[in-house]
């Protein structure tokens, strides 16, 4: 794993959004996987700028979405759904052919994860991952205490989660489970960047890069990957001891 240090949110979310450029112009035919969620907002914004400045091409990508809320419908604003079509796929003018997120209000969410894996596999693989971290340490919703190898599966959602989930949605939502790619679609990526700004994010960010690597904090995987990059900012970086 690596770990860069950025001035501020817009420095990290400009390099992000470099690096699914970089990726595209050579591979124009990238799997990407994004998460939902305040810390990729604004990397998705200067993509979209990028894109449009750059003329880069991105009608051959195949775009995967991170997670979804069991039961909250795709017109909810708090949905990652929502999220996608409006940060993403409408800005970036992407194809519904391009486009693979997961059905959360599927009576068989079991068979979504199955059909989610089916799409990574048959398309050789996610070249790229950019998720964001809870509060708890979760990537997606790879709760505390999910094995490191699952690959796409349905979940009940940590306290914190449903807790802090709240946020995203207008009027209070009933949060109870999660649909999400697994840990092990993040350490068989070819490359991961968790991103992380803001003071409130430093204690996890120092638990994610010098605390043990455990379960019970799932981001502490990150330290396993080699395909791994923390981009965090000097705010979330602020209880690291390491130098960069
Ligand atoms: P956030 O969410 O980017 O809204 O802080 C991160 C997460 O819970 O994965």
């Amino acid at each position: 794993m690596q770990l860069k240090i950025y001035k501020d949110y817009h420095s990290l979310s400009d390099a992000a959004a470099n690096e699914v450029i970089e990726l595209v112009k050579n591979k124009p035919e990238a799997v990407i996987c994004f998460a939902s969620g305040e810390t990729p907002r604004l990397t998705c914004r200067l993509l979209t700028e990028k894109v449009v400045k750059e003329k880069t091409g991105m009608g051959h990508c195949t775009f995967i979405g991170l997670d979804e809320w069991v039961g909250i419908s795709p017109e909810n604003e708090g949905s990652c759904h929502y999220f996608f079509q409006h940060e993403i796929f409408k800005p970036l003018h992407f194809s519904v052919e391009q486009t693979n997120l997961f059905d959360a209000m599927s009576t068989d969410p079991d068979d979504e994860c199955k059909k989610m894996d089916k799409v990574i596999f048959d398309k050789g693989g996610i070249d790229l991952m950019i998720v964001g971290i809870g509060m708890n340490g979760h990537i997606g919703f790879n709760e505390p205490g999910v094995s490191f190898d699952n690959y796409s599966h349905v979940i009940n959602l940590d306290e914190t989660t449903i807790i802090v989930g709240q946020k995203y949605f207008k009027t209070s939502a009933t949060l109870q489970k999660g649909i999400t790619l697994g840990l092990k679609h993040l350490q068989q990526s070819k490359k991961v960047l968790l991103l992380a700004n803001g003071a409130k994010k430093a204690a996890v960010i120092k638990k994610t890069v010098e605390g043990e690597v455990t379960n019970s904090f799932p981001a502490s995987i990150m330290q396993t990957c080699s395909n791994g990059l923390v981009m965090v900012d000097e705010e979330a970086a602020s209880l690291l001891d390491l130098q960069q």
